[in-house]
């Protein structure tokens, strides 16, 4: 039996984030997703902070009108970026907890405690024709909560997993297991990321029910030491006399 194949959205926040080093033009996010999508990106991820520390409102208008894949926006339950993402019409919107301090998405939403607000926004959603993500921990409680917002998605945080190792990360990956056959006994679709590499996505990968991994720092980190030699010999000949 052929298997799906698995949904890889490309997140290239991290472009933004070396652009805004300098608050300049480069590099572009537009053309890091061009570039995604060219080398077989199913799916561009980007995520539009309060803060705007890395993608900026125009980067998101930018590319959801050029790229021809689905665009994936990763936001925080907030009234503002809900009003620009019912604007910007993105396929899908990835519900994240968001604090200020935090250096990333450090833990899932917590649905279970935001039922009743989320609800309404899930709704609002879904009749804009955009599909709703809950960014959640692999915890049973918040996958029976996403079940009652009415979500259709879920993305299980695999930061915990990524970042443990031996006995511990096995533990991980068995809640990972069990969330995954709950939430798809329960009829959700899920996803998963973060901090996913090239060493520790196998394991992941070979969970049946996952249908989508969200992958940016790592892929972005590679894309910097892969390509720095051809940057130094483009620089090379730039300069010869
Ligand atoms: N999925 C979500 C919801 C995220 O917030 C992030 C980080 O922006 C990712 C996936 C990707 O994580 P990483 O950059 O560690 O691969």
């Amino acid at each position: 039996m052929m298997m799906p194949k698995l949904i890889l959205g490309v997140n290239i926040d991290h472009i933004a984030t070396l652009r805004q080093a300098r608050r300049g033009r480069m590099p572009d996010p537009l053309e890091a997703a061009l570039i995604a999508e060219e080398s077989g990106a199913d799916l561009i991820t980007i995520h539009l902070r309060e803060d705007r520390r890395h993608i900026q409102d125009h980067d998101v208008y930018r590319i959801k009108e050029s790229i021809r894949v689905p665009l994936n926006l990763e936001m925080a339950v907030c009234d503002e970026i809900i009003q620009i993402a019912l604007h910007i019409k993105p396929y899908k919107v990835t519900l994240v907890p968001e604090r200020r301090e935090e250096v990333t998405t450090e833990g899932g939403l917590n649905v279970a405690k935001m039922i009743q607000s989320l609800r309404p926004i899930c709704k609002q959603f879904a009749e804009a024709g955009i599909v709703v993500s809950l960014f959640i921990e692999p915890d049973l409680r918040q996958i029976q909560a996403s079940v009652a917002v009415g979500a259709p998605c879920i993305e299980i945080h695999t930061g915990a997993y990524s970042n443990s190792s031996g006995d511990d990360q096995d533990l991980e990956l068995d809640r990972i297991q069990e969330a995954v056959t709950l939430a798809t006994s329960l009829g959700l679709r899920v996803h998963a990321g973060h901090g996913l590499t090239r060493e520790n996505v196998r394991s992941i990968v070979a969970i049946s029910g996952i249908e989508e991994l969200n992958i940016g720092h790592s892929i972005i980190s590679d894309a910097v030491l892969l390509g720095l030699s051809s940057a130094i010999k483009g620089m090379r000949e730039a300069i010869a006399l």
